[in-house]
């Protein structure tokens, strides 16, 4: 029988590679060069399935390209705002992403970057590389107490319940959150968390705000009203998308004091950091890590591959994109 014809689009973790040789007649990208609009154009024109990526830039002119082959977006990844997911179900694909596999990892890293930011490690590390350190003194680098402090989430899935976790079992924070909808109450009990109406209620109450709300919505949810609520020694943490926050506003909230610190794994336009930004001492960038150990991306990997394979098994894929 003639295997399913799979590309995948960026360099993937060696194991999952070779797991999906033995299964599919697969084309891997060895270079690890992205692939630009005309090589989507032909991935879904020559392809039955496609396994993009959450950085990956598919125009919009490849869904409506004649003669698509690709019946399947098997997304190495949780989130799919680079997919547009109407337009592929009118294409008459099927589109799947990797939820749950991340949630730890996402949740530790925006552990690390809110540690990060209260302490100023990253200025810190700057000052040693620099030789600019003259040593101990009572007064240098004062940074905020994390232990006790109050923590306000918006967005209480899984990787906001797991932040929710660190925070309340791991540092004795005082959790706040919002969501979309109401969350039960017996989820909410187990990090102690009050769920408030609105994202400016807990930009107020909170010492630390940590974004673990999807991207790809009409408007950034933390825009410069939102920065205005939160409290001039608060730090925001994002590790959602670059997208659900007003980068230009942020920008101009940490310059003028008017919060006091960021720790920043996600931007508007990856890999494109503004330089007023890069500029900054008071917040800590990292490039887009959440995801990042080898067995998070393992994890993502095969579970993208056994969504493919229930596809063309004629079976429902676990991991469905509704839209
Ligand atoms: C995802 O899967 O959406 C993450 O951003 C990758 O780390």
């Amino acid at each position: 029988m003639t295997k399913p014809k799979l590309i995948v689009t960026r360099k993937w973790p060696a194991s999952v590679e070779a797991r999906l040789r033995e299964t599919f007649d697969v084309t891997l990208n060895e270079t690890d060069v992205p692939f630009d609009a005309a090589a989507f154009v032909s991935a879904f024109q020559n392809y039955d399935a496609v396994l993009p990526t959450v950085s990956d830039m598919i125009p919009a002119d490849a869904y409506t390209a004649p003669n698509v082959r690709t019946k399947l977006l098997a997304n190495f990844g949780v989130g799919y705002n680079h997919i547009d997911i109407t337009a592929a179900h009118a294409a008459g694909m099927t589109v799947t992403n990797t939820p749950g596999v991340l949630t730890d990892c996402t949740a530790d890293i925006a552990m690390g970057l809110l540690l990060s930011s209260a302490r100023r490690i990253g200025e810190g590390e700057r000052e040693v590389r620099s030789d600019n350190w003259t040593g101990w003194r009572p007064t240098h680098m004062i940074g905020a107490k994390v232990t006790g402090a109050t923590l306000g989430i918006i967005g209480f899935g899984r990787i906001g319940q797991a932040m929710a976790h660190r925070a309340h079992h791991g540092f004795g924070m005082k959790v706040v959150f919002q969501n979309r909808s109401k969350v039960a109450d017996d989820i909410a009990a187990q990090t102690n968390a009050t769920q408030l109406d609105t994202v400016a209620e807990v930009m107020a109450a909170s010492d630390f705000v940590s974004l673990h709300c999807p991207g790809g919505q009409a408007e950034p949810i933390v825009n410069a009203a939102a920065l205005a609520a939160m409290k001039p020694s608060g730090h925001l943490i994002n590790t959602a998308r670059g997208d659900v926050v007003d980068e230009t506003a942020l920008t101009a909230a940490l310059k003028e004091g008017r919060i006091a610190g960021a720790g920043l794994d996600v931007f508007e336009k990856e890999p494109s950091i503004p330089a007023d930004l890069k500029a900054l001492d008071n917040v800590v960038l990292a490039p887009h890590l959440g995801s990042a150990t080898l067995e998070t991306r393992e994890a993502m990997g095969n579970m993208a591959t056994d969504n493919a394979i229930a596809f063309f098994d004629g079976d429902t894929p676990p991991n469905l994109v509704q839209g």
